[in-house]
């Protein structure tokens, strides 16, 4: 199964209400790992590359290349995505690039500029198979919008998927990006009203803050594609952690990179499970 569309992933999660589990990749071995645990659960899967890991890389290309190398060469459904996209030149190298889908992220920018902006992302993508997902902006703070006491207003968020035409809509029910315990608490009942007035697919963002159950409810209750980074992060370098300390004199970096990928895919594919994304998907 090669690589596919984003919007097929999302489309199909959305009508058969579950989740679709969105993967930071950073580096070679997490695309690798995110497929391998897609693979062992039999779900389709999106890697998706942030603006923030094309800064560290220095470049988009590259890293995209490698990801859509492995998503073409995988046994499951997989799509491409461009994460927290601020500037609309990435956007559009992205596209060029092959990417099933955009994330452009205006949420720090005024609400009429950030409608400005989204609405000629969504016109540059038109008629190209990229889904555009967006995200609703007016709140200050580190996080944005994803900040535990912020909410998205379902009136706001229906009005701007009207007016942008945008395929998905990263909402703010409770998450926190990069927290490392998992002690969020998502209004639930917020997403149910969200799902109803936005009429798009709805994203989590932040997703690794939030415990299993509550992922589980989540998706139940209405999210579809759910973000999550730091949280098989915090697996990888565990297992990284462990290897060197068992064994001080390691040098060749795949003694101990090995076992950490091993390990995140595992992850990987429980998290798939806990979205009730597994099985649904033939292998190839
Ligand atoms: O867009 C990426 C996600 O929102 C990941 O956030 O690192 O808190 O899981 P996280
Ligand atoms: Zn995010």
């Amino acid at each position: 199964m090669p690589l596919v569309p984003t919007a097929s992933l999302v489309q199909a999660a959305h009508e058969g209400r579950y989740g679709v589990g969105a993967f930071n990749v950073v580096h070679l071995e997490h695309a690798e790992a995110h497929v391998t645990g897609a693979e062992e659960a039999r779900a389709g899967v999106i890697l998706q590359i942030s603006e923030n890991a094309v800064r560290w890389h220095g470049r988009l290309a590259p890293l995209a290349r490698a990801a859509l190398a492995v998503a073409e060469t995988a046994r499951v459904p997989v799509a491409v995505h461009l994460d927290h996209a601020t500037e609309p030149d990435l956007v559009d190298e992205a596209i060029a690039l092959g990417f099933g889908s955009v994330m452009y992220d205006g949420s720090k920018l005024p609400w009429e500029q950030n409608l400005a902006t989204t609405r000629e992302v969504v016109a540059g993508a038109a008629g190209r198979e990229v889904w555009v997902e967006a995200e609703l902006g007016e709140v200050g703070g580190k996080d944005g919008v994803h900040a535990p006491g912020v909410r998205t207003d379902p009136d706001e968020a229906r009005r701007f998927v009207e007016m942008t035409g945008v395929d998905g809509l990263a909402v703010a029910v409770g998450t926190s990006h990069a927290m490392t315990t998992r002690t969020a608490e998502l209004d639930l009942d917020l997403i149910a009203a969200l799902r109803k007035a936005a009429g798009v697919p709805l994203v989590l963002h932040g997703s690794s803050g939030v415990p299993d159950e509550e992922l589980t409810r989540a998706v139940e209750a209405g999210m579809t594609k759910i973000n999550i980074a730091t949280h098989l992060n915090k697996v990888f370098t565990a297992s990284v952690r462990d290897t060197l300390a068992a064994q001080p004199d390691l040098v060749d970096t795949r003694k101990y990179v090995g076992p950490a990928r091993q390990v995140m895919a595992s992850e990987v594919a429980r998290l798939l499970e806990v979205l009730q994304a597994a099985e649904r998907v033939a292998m190839t």
